[in-house]
């Protein structure tokens, strides 16, 4: 296991053996600062508070993750042309970057941004001092940095932990009709705080190979979200990048739709030239080019989301 020094952040690797408590004082071999550490589980061990509170908890069904186990799946580029297109739809939209690559504040065009992590550092100041405006009407982000990977060092697996975000924009949802959080391709800190917050993912699937595989992996963890700590929780799938240009793109796209019918959102977005020209400008495709496949589509996803709140009980649960 890494613990870190709360003062001057070394970082110390311990054999998991070193200790059975899950959480015990440490001294600083570096600094001599007195500190409490952590002791890191994997998902499977935590153990998720019972489902009173959730079932006290009132529904954020306008809480949306963006998640996937598998990488480059297009996860950040759904958030934020997703929330684009909602916010052109008159809904006022909230951006939560829970990514320490930071991958959606850049694609806005901002850096160096308070995040997240030095809103739960500055007790007692409200949420809303973190969040900014963005260039486009109607929609907020609350922004990641280089801090965030602070998060999951220090409370992974700590009581609790996966309560934070959630307890955080309970003071602020009711300012917005939707919340997207963007979420990194591992189930960590992150990944179970977005989904203890909401009540909807999006999981977005490229049309390749391996991605039957990062939405099965998903799909388990929601069903182990919905049994411990959230039993609102639903999910639909977005097939993401589709080529319809190739033979294998098609084959996989209708491979996947037939083993997961009934769980899949109409809207296809496809591969788009433009797409990744506007993210050289972080543009959404949509401001960049109105001609836009994808951003079109993303403009219908953003129609079917506003249509359609009920999303379907993941089949794995
Ligand atoms: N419809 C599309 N057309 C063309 N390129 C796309 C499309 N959607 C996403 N991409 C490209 O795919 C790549 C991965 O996208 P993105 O960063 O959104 O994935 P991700 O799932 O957030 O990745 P990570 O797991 O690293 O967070 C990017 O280079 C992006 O430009
Ligand atoms: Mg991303």
């Amino acid at each position: 296991m890494i613990i870190v020094c709360q003062k001057c952040k070394t970082r110390f690797h311990l054999d998991d053996e070193a200790t059975d408590k899950p959480s015990f004082v440490a001294r600083c071999t570096v600094c001599g600062h007195l500190f409490s550490a952590y002791k890191p589980k994997r998902v499977q061990e935590i153990a998720f508070i019972d489902l009173e509170r959730a079932r006290r908890d009132e529904a954020n069904d306008h809480v949306i993750t963006i998640g996937n186990r598998k990488g480059g799946v297009a996860k950040t580029t759904t958030c934020f042309n997703l929330g684009v297109s909602l916010a052109l739809n008159n809904k006022k939209v909230l951006l939560v970057d829970f990514d320490a690559q930071a991958n959606l504040t850049l694609s806005l065009g901002l850096k160096q941004q308070p995040t997240f992590y030095d809103a739960q550092k500055a007790f007692g100041r409200p949420l809303d001092d973190f969040i900014t405006a963005t260039p486009y009407p109607n929609l907020w982000l609350l922004p990641s940095g280089r801090n965030m990977v602070m998060l999951n060092k220090l409370y992974f697996g700590a009581q609790h932990f996966e309560y934070m975000l959630k307890d955080r924009l309970n003071g602020i949802k009711d300012q917005f009709d939707f919340i997207l959080i963007d979420t990194p391709p591992a189930i960590e800190f992150y990944t179970l705080n977005a989904l203890t917050a909401s009540n909807r993912v999006v999981i977005p699937c490229q049309c390749d190979y391996l991605s039957t595989h990062g939405v099965d992996q998903v799909l388990r963890l929601i069903a182990l979200i919905r049994k411990r700590s959230n039993p609102q929780i639903r999910s639909r799938i977005l097939f993401t990048m589709l080529d319809r240009n190739s033979h294998s793109s098609r084959l996989i796209f209708s491979k996947i739709k037939d083993l997961y019918a009934g769980e899949t959102f109409d809207t296809v977005v496809e591969m788009d030239g433009a797409l990744k020209e506007a993210q050289i400008l972080s543009m959404p495709a949509i401001h960049y080019n109105q001609q836009s496949v994808a951003g079109a589509q993303y403009l219908g996803l953003a129609k079917e989301i506003i249509a359609n709140p009920h999303d379907p009980i993941p089949s794995s649960s």
